[in-house]
C-alpha cells in the first residue's frame, strides 16, 4: 500500500531544474524516480509546468509541480495498491482533467506514474523490466521482452549542438543481429575514432546536450563524411555491421514554409528537402530517418513515407509526441512506419503503453527515447526492454546520464542470458 509520496526539485544534465519523486510503501520499501525534459520539444506535448513568473533559475524552477505532488496528487494516492498502475494513472489523469496535463503539470504527473511503477515492481520482487512487461500485457501487448538495438548519437547539431550543424542527431546503428553489448562496444570504438578525426581536422568544438560531438564543419553532409571515414578506420563495414541514421528535428530550421540548411545556398521547399534526403540515404546508407519535416506538415510526411519507407524507417517524434490521437492519424494517413516513444510527451506510463500497443498493432518499429535533459534515472532502459522496443536512443556512449542507461541495458542483458542458460 502506498504510504507516502513526496517530491523535490533536482537538476538535470543541462543544469535545468526537474522533478524527483519519492514513494514509500507501508512496509517501508521505497523508490525514487525523476523526469527528463526536452530541448527541441514538439508543440503538442504534455505541458511541462515551470515556475515562469518566479525569477529563480530564470523561471525554469519546478517548485509548483513539486507542490502539486506534495499537497494534491500524492495525498490522493495514499492507501492505494501500487500494482494498480492503470487505475492510479487514470486517477491522476482525471484529477488533472485537462487535455495536456496543464493543471498540475505533465512533469508532476509522470514523476508519480514512474515512481509508482518502480514501487509496483519492488512490492512484487520483480525486475522493473519484467513488471513493465506485465503492465504491457494488461494493455493487450504480446508477452515478451528483449534488449533493443541502440541508436548511438555521435554528432549533435540543431538545438542540441553548438550552432553549427542543422540536423540534430547523427546516429551509428549496429546491425540488428548484433547483441546489445556488442553494438554498444562497436559504437564506443567508432565514437572515439570520430573524436580523433575531428581533432585532426581542428573541427572539435565541444559536445552537445546528448554527449555527441558538436563540431565546426562546413555542411551537414560533412558530418556524414567524417562518420564514414571513421567507420572505415575500424574493423566494421558500413552497410553490413553498421548503418547510419538521422534525427533531422526539422522543426528547428523550418520557417514560413521553407527549410534552411547550410548544405544549400538558398532555402528548400518540402520537395527539394525530400530530394536531398534521397541523396543522403543512398550516399550514406541511412537506415532510419526521424522527423524529416516539421510537426504539422502531414502532406510531406505522407510523401516521404510513400517514396522512402521501403528504403529507410521513417520515424515520427515531434509529429506524434507519443499521443494516441496523433498516432492514430499517422497510421490512417500513412505518415510514418516508426514511432519515438517518450513517456514525458504524454505524461503517464499507462498512456505510453496505449501508444506502444497501437504502434505495434500497425507493425511499426519502436524507438524508445531519453530526452536531451536527463537525470541518472535508468527507468527508460527497463521500459525499452519491458515493451520489447526495437531500438533505444539514449544519446552518445559518453556522459554519465547517457551511459547510466546503456550500462543498465548491459546489466539486463547479462541477467537475461543467465536466466536463459546462455551464461552460467
Ligand atoms: P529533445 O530531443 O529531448 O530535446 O526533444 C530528442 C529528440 O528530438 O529526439
Ligand atoms: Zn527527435
Amino acid at each position: 500500500m502506498i504510504k507516502r509520496i513526496w517530491s523535490r526539485e533536482i537538476l538535470d544534465s543541462r543544469g535545468v531544474p526537474t522533478v524527483e519523486c519519492y514513494c514509500q510503501l507501508d512496509d517501508g520499501r521505497f523508490a525514487t524516480a525523476s523526469v527528463p525534459a526536452g530541448t527541441s520539444t514538439g508543440s503538442h506535448e504534455a505541458l511541462e509546468l515551470r515556475d515562469k513568473d518566479n525569477p529563480r533559475y530564470h523561471g525554469e524552477g519546478v517548485l509548483k509541480a513539486c507542490e502539486n505532488i506534495n499537497t494534491i496528487l500524492g495525498p490522493a494516492l495514499v492507501g492505494m495498491d501500487p500494482t494498480k498502475q492503470i487505475e492510479i494513472d487514470q486517477k491522476l489523469i482525471s484529477l488533472d482533467g485537462t487535455e495536456n496535463k496543464s493543471k498540475y503539470g505533465g512533469n508532476a504527473i509522470l514523476a508519480i506514474s514512474m515512481v509508482v511503477c518502480k514501487v509496483g515492481a519492488i512490492s512484487q520482487n520483480k525486475a522493473l523490466y519484467a513488471w513493465i512487461n506485465d503492465l504491457a500485457v494488461q494493455k493487450g501487448i504480446a508477452k515478451g521482452i528483449k534488449t533493443p538495438t541502440p541508436l548511438l548519437n555521435m554528432i549533435n547539431g540543431g538545438l542540441h549542438g553548438a550552432g553549427n550543424l542543422d540536423f540534430q542527431e547523427f546516429w551509428m546503428i549496429p546491425a540488428t543481429n548484433k547483441k546489445f553489448s556488442e553494438g554498444l562496444q562497436m559504437g564506443v570504438e567508432i565514437y572515439h575514432t570520430i573524436g580523433d578525426n575531428l581533432t585532426r581536422r581542428g573541427a572539435i568544438h565541444s559536445v552537445g546536450h546528448e554527449g555527441g560531438y558538436a563540431p565546426n564543419l562546413f555542411t551537414n553532409a560533412d558530418a556524414f563524411e567524417v562518420f564514414v571515414e571513421s567507420v572505415r578506420q575500424t574493423n566494421y563495414a558500413l552497410g553490413r555491421d553498421v548503418f547510419l541514421g538521422l534525427d533531422v528535428a526539422a522543426n528547428s530550421f523550418y520557417k514560413d514554409g521553407d527549410y534552411t540548411i547550410r548544405d544549400r545556398s538558398s532555402s528548400l521547399s518540402d520537395d527539394q528537402l525530400l530530394d536531398y534526403y534521397k541523396e543522403l540515404i543512398s550516399s550514406y546508407k541511412l537506415a532510419i530517418l526521424e522527423d524529416p519535416f516539421q510537426e504539422d506538415a502531414w502532406d510531406s510526411w505522407k510523401k516521404v513515407y510513400k517514396e522512402l519507407a521501403g528504403t529507410a524507417i521513417i520515424v515520427g517524434d515531434d509529429i506524434l509526441v507519443t499521443n494516441p490521437k496523433r498516432l492514430q492519424k499517422a497510421i490512417e494517413e500513412k505518415a510514418c512506419n516508426g514511432a519515438v516513444i517518450k513517456p514525458n510527451q504524454i505524461g503517464t506510463i499507462s498512456e505510453t503503453l496505449d501508444v506502444v500497443k497501437m504502434a505495434k498493432d500497425a507493425n511499426w518499429k519502436l524507438v524508445t527515447s531519453h530526452r536531451s535533459g536527463e537525470t541518472n534515472d535508468t527507468f527508460i532502459a527497463d521500459f525499452s526492454v519491458g515493451i520489447a522496443s526495437d531500438y533505444a536512443k539514449f544519446g552518445a556512449p559518453a556522459r554519465g546520464e547517457r551511459v547510466a542507461k546503456y550500462n543498465r541495458l548491459t546489466a539486463i542483458e547479462i541477467e537475461l542470458d543467465y536466466f536463459s542458460g546462455i551464461r552460467k
